[in-house]
């Protein structure tokens, strides 16, 4: 056994090299990572006794892509170019033995090497895009030589982790090994290479599937077409898809540098930074100061959900999917059964669309009980309850549950308003409850706000941390306060949208503004697809605002073909004239005088009252830090990726900047616009978020 350095050794079996490589945790190509590459493959190339070298690694997965938290640093060590040249021109083969994911610079390594031999649980991905990037290694030259064009399109514009047999079936892994026995059969293949004097396969000269592309501009425009809705806004995608074209276009070197030019460009650009920061956000959220990592987690075995609604039918799909058993409780038989029924439905919808079988939802369907007491709750290890905002239901809901459920069950409430505090104090274990704040569709929306009281106990906080990562959800631990951190925020820009009718400008306006900006809709569209009558009361009724006209003419939203706006029998919405004369008709009521509002002050307003109030948010410890809101806003509300989140996004339009206009709003509108003093504190200090400890 060679040590080559601190990340790789090279060790022989009969004639054939094994070079491993170990940098945990995920053998992310660092300095250390490349050098050994590029030194262990010209080590086992001098070696007259060696035939094949075969490049595996140590942990949990093969090379999970370049080292994110190098970029923008000095260049060190040998080149990920000199890496793979060193592989790529060997002139004995080398065999890429791959478990867990191989991804980005890691696929990239993999497609320098002659052959690819995986485990069938692994992964092989380049998923670039989803830090705003393009496969800056050869990969969008490589890939589309071995699957063809349409397929590599899809696959650097998605970012998908593809399974390994479905990479066999496309000839990107070239043989099958059996799961747990990766080295010894990459061994063997590496022999059998060899005995059959197979030749030294190089991806860059395999031009046939390029080559048959060539000329039909149409497999781009299409591609285009078909995906202009979910690339809105992105830059990466659209230079990937360039870089994809040259492959086809371009002679390999020359789409190399193509390649390379857009990926510097996309590297140093604001997208990506913000997109690279928002995937270390996401894992940082993780971190509680004062949860230390070895905290105790309690066994989440059963879980029981009370409120067979929406919500609570969205929430208990997380647990099953995940193969959790749920039972789930309603008052009325009939409300139950329309519960389970709205599940079923779903997982049949999903079944039909190919995502799995009949089979898959009936086993799911197996693990939902219903019930009609709270008493099957018994013996639950995680209660949560989803009924309707109402404190005294609530209290009345956790004063039986803390006489029903067995000691130590965690009794959680999807709360989005209320005073977690309260809750549990009506309990005799308040150390034990604790919010678990889902977002709707509770079966799709990634965000979990995890709400913690002065009380909740550091184990519920690790369990419920680590039980969000068990069903698929980014997980963001807040503290009790009016709207926790999403809504709250929600709640001033709404405020804002709201005052500016009635100044003058029109619900399409400034949805239109934050459309543009990047959400996927604004917050008219989003009150009509919500429904205006949240909350609304027809008899109590009085016509005192706008919404409460809409809603008594009917126009209650989507659902009923007119809300804000009129929409069509295929729900698109139109601008719509009954809306304006309401509107103007309650302006000119009101004397106000209407007046124009630019585009700028309308994201002035809606989004720095969010920053604002995020500062407010982090003053009163209710985040743990600026990037925790960030990832509520992009999980959670349709903040656009790109532009990182609302702290991440002032910190780019700069601090001082916001605080300025704040004030000239403070000054004209008064007390709601009073600076947070964290803000104020930070520009005097010539400070971002970014820099909060
Ligand atoms: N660089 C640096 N650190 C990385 C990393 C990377 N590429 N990938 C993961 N990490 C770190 C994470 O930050 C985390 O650190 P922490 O424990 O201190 O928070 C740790 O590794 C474990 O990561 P996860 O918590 O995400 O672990 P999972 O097991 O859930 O997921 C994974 C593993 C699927 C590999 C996931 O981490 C992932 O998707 N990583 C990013 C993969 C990627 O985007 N690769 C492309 C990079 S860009 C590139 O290669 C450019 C090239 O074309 C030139």
């Amino acid at each position: 056994m060679t040590a080559i350095n601190s990340a790789a050794e090279l060790t022989t079996q009969g004639d054939v090299a094994i070079l491993s490589l170990n940098s945990p945790p995920v053998n992310a190509l660092s300095a250390g990572v490349r050098d050994g590459i590029h030194d262990g493959i010209k080590a086992a190339i001098a070696d007259p006794a060696v035939k094949a070298i075969v490049l595996i690694c140590e942990g949990r997965t093969f090379i999970a892509g370049a080292d994110i938290t190098e970029f923008g640093g000095a260049a060190k060590g040998a080149s990920l170019f000199d890496a793979q040249a060193m592989i790529e021109n060997s002139p004995k083969p080398v065999i890429a033995a791959i478990h867990g994911t191989a991804l980005g610079g890691g696929l990239e390594v993999a497609l320098a090497c002659h052959y690819r031999i995986a485990v069938p649980s692994a992964k092989c991905g380049l998923p670039e895009v989803n830090l705003g990037l393009l496969p800056g290694a050869g990969g969008t030259q490589r890939l589309p030589r071995i699957v063809g064009p349409e397929k590599a399109l899809e696959m650097v514009t998605s970012g998908q982790h593809v399974p390994a047999e479905q990479c066999h079936r496309v000839g990107l892994v070239d043989e099958m090994a059996k799961e747990g026995n990766l080295k010894a059969d990459a061994i063997a293949f590496a022999e059998k290479l060899v005995a059959e004097g197979r030749p030294l396969k190089k991806v860059r000269d395999q031009n046939d599937k390029v080559e048959a592309a060539r000329g039909k501009p149409e497999i781009f425009a299409d591609f285009r077409k078909a995906n202009a809705r979910k690339f809105r806004g992105f830059k990466a995608p659209e230079y990937n898809i360039q870089c994809i074209e040259a492959a086809v276009n371009l002679p390999f070197d020359e789409g190399m540098a193509v390649e390379r030019k857009l990926f510097v460009e996309l590297l140093t650009g604001e997208q990506s930074a913000a997109q690279r920061y928002a995937f270390f956000a996401e894992r940082t959220a993780n971190k509680i100061p004062d949860v230390p990592d070895d905290t105790p987690i309690r066994k989440i075995e059963k879980v029981g959900i009370i409120g067979a609604g929406t919500m609570g039918g969205g929430i208990a799909m997380n647990f099953l999917n995940a193969g959790i058993p749920v039972t789930i409780v309603e008052v009325q038989q009939e409300a139950l059964d329309r519960g389970l029924k709205v599940v079923r439905g779903n997982y049949e919808r999903s079944a039909k669309n190919g995502r799995f079988t009949m089979e898959t939802v009936e086993k799911r369907m197996g693990m939902i009980t219903g019930a009609l007491s709270q008493d099957a709750l018994a013996d639950c290890d995680l209660v949560i309850e989803a009924v309707f905002e109402r404190m005294d239901v609530k209290k009345e809901i956790f004063t039986n549950l803390d006489r029903i459920c067995k000691p130590g069950a965690i009794l959680a409430t999807n709360t989005s308003a209320l005073n977690i505090d309260e809750i549990g104090d009506v309990t005799s274990r308040p150390q034990d409850v604790i919010g678990l704040h889902f977002f709707s569709p509770a079966n799709v929306m990634r965000l979990l706000e995890i709400v913690r009281t002065d009380k909740t106990a550091n184990d519920v906080i690790a369990t419920s941390m680590k039980l969000a990562k068990t069903i698929g959800k980014v997980a963001v631990l807040v503290g009790v306060a009016p709207g926790f951190v999403g809504n709250r925020m929600l709640a001033q820009r709404g405020r804002e949208s709201q005052k500016m009718v009635l100044e003058g400008a029109m619900p399409w306006d400034i949805d239109r503004v934050l459309y543009d900006f990047g959400f996927p809709m604004g917050p008219f569209a989003m009150s009509d697809l919500a429904g205006l009558d949240l909350g609304w009361v027809k008899s109590e009724s009085k016509g005192a605002t706008i919404r409460d006209q809409l809603c008594e003419l009917d126009r209650r939203g989507q659902k009923t073909g007119a809300g804000y706006y009129d929409y069509d029998e295929n729900r698109n919405a139109k601008p719509s004239p009954v809306t304006e004369k309401i509107i103007n008709d309650f302006v000119a009521k009101s004397g106000a005088n209407p007046r124009t509002i630019s585009d700028d002050e309308i994201l002035e307003r809606t989004l720095y009252a969010m920053v604002n109030e995020g500062a407010k948010i982090l003053e009163e410890k209710k985040a743990i830090r600026a990037s925790d809101i960030d990832v509520v806003w992009v999980n959670g509300y349709g903040w656009p990726i790109y532009r990182g989140g609302p702290m991440h996004w002032a910190d780019s339009v700069g601090l001082p900047k916001i605080l300025a206009r704040i004030k000239e709003f403070e000054a004209t509108m008064g007390e709601q616009w009073k600076p947070s003093p964290l803000l104020e504190k930070l520009v005097a200090e010539g400070k971002g978020f970014k820099d909060l400890k």
